[in-house]
């Protein structure tokens, strides 16, 4: 079963069409990684797909009904959204911006309870942030921000978690940290997530399932081992290079060719062309 899943979805801004006619599935209670190469449109489909865009044809459905039929907070106790430019209001402190996730759990009857204040503290935890809990949003580092995001998700506690480059601006530690702590989430039940990553490597390794895209267009979906190899490597970022098993957890890893080899495939491909392969 597939809870979440675009048909036949048509994604454009105004006058740029980035994705025609797409499908794509969300298996449940899977970790999805979206991967390709930049402007590619993987920001694109997770906006659809959490509905901040508005297909111009086709549907995007969650639970078999059009995301557009539910009411605000009725979606986003569902599923949330981290979008890749996060903007925090002016001001606002890091517990305060964490408490945010929970306001679709609130209602005039139901105010700010034992439960809300036990889903913030114990996101901020789990993103090791409870020690800036006082602190204001603008004056954190990238890496200190962006895990205070990632708490606020948290906290809004829905069974599908969408994430948008989640580990930009970290260093490695706290990438894998992040990485882990998504695995971690992942592995305790019943949540589906899809993370866009840009590291491959990373996606191979933690990905249950990876859509590689190109062009607005999904042009793989597997699990990493089934569908990356040096072929895909081509097709998806035009690179040319090796895929090994990763030697510390099997899973594909990417090793690209040196500079020369590189250069000798662009040559040939813009002698197969007539173009210099200068452009693009
Ligand atoms: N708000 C917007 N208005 C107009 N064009 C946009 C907007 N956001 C993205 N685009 C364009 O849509 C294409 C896909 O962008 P995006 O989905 O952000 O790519 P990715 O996340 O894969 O890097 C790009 O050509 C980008 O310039
Ligand atoms: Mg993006």
């Amino acid at each position: 079963m597939t809870r979440l899943e675009a048909r036949g979805v048509t994604l454009a801004y105004e006058a740029r069409t980035v994705s025609r006619d797409l499908d794509v599935a969300i298996p449940d209670g899977s970790f999805t990684v979206v991967v390709g190469p930049n402007a590619c449109g993987k920001s694109t489909l997770l906006r659809g797909l959490a509905r901040m865009i508005r297909p111009s044809s086709g549907t995007v459905s969650l639970d078999d009904r059009p995301v557009a039929d539910y009411g605000a907070k009725e979606f986003a106790r569902r599923l949330a959204l981290l979008p890749q430019s996060p903007v925090a209001p002016d001001g606002i402190g890091v517990a305060d911006l964490v408490a945010r996730g929970r306001y679709p759990h609130q209602s005039l009857l139901r105010q700010w309870s034992p439960a809300d204040e036990e889903a913030v503290s114990g996101a901020m935890a789990a993103t090791g942030v409870a020690e800036l809990a006082e602190r204001a949003v603008g004056e954190l580092s990238g890496g200190q921000r962006q895990r205070v995001w990632i708490a606020m998700v948290l906290a809004q506690d829905t069974p599908l978690l969408l994430l948008d480059e989640p580990t930009t601006f970290l260093d490695i530690a706290y990438q894998l940290e992040v990485l882990d702590l998504l695995a971690d989430l992942h592995a305790a039940g019943d949540r589906t997530l899809v993370a866009v990553l840009h590291d491959l490597n990373q996606a191979c390794r933690y990905a249950t399932h990876l859509i590689a895209m190109r062009d607005g267009a999904v042009v793989a979906e597997g699990p990493p081992s089934e569908i990356v190899d040096a072929d895909l490597l081509e097709r998806v970022f035009g690179l040319i290079g090796d895929v090994v098993p990763d030697p510390r957890t099997g899973t594909p890893m990417i090793i690209p060719a040196g500079r020369e080899a590189r250069q000798a495939m662009r040559a040939g491909v813009s002698a197969a062309t007539g173009h210099d392969g200068s452009s693009g």
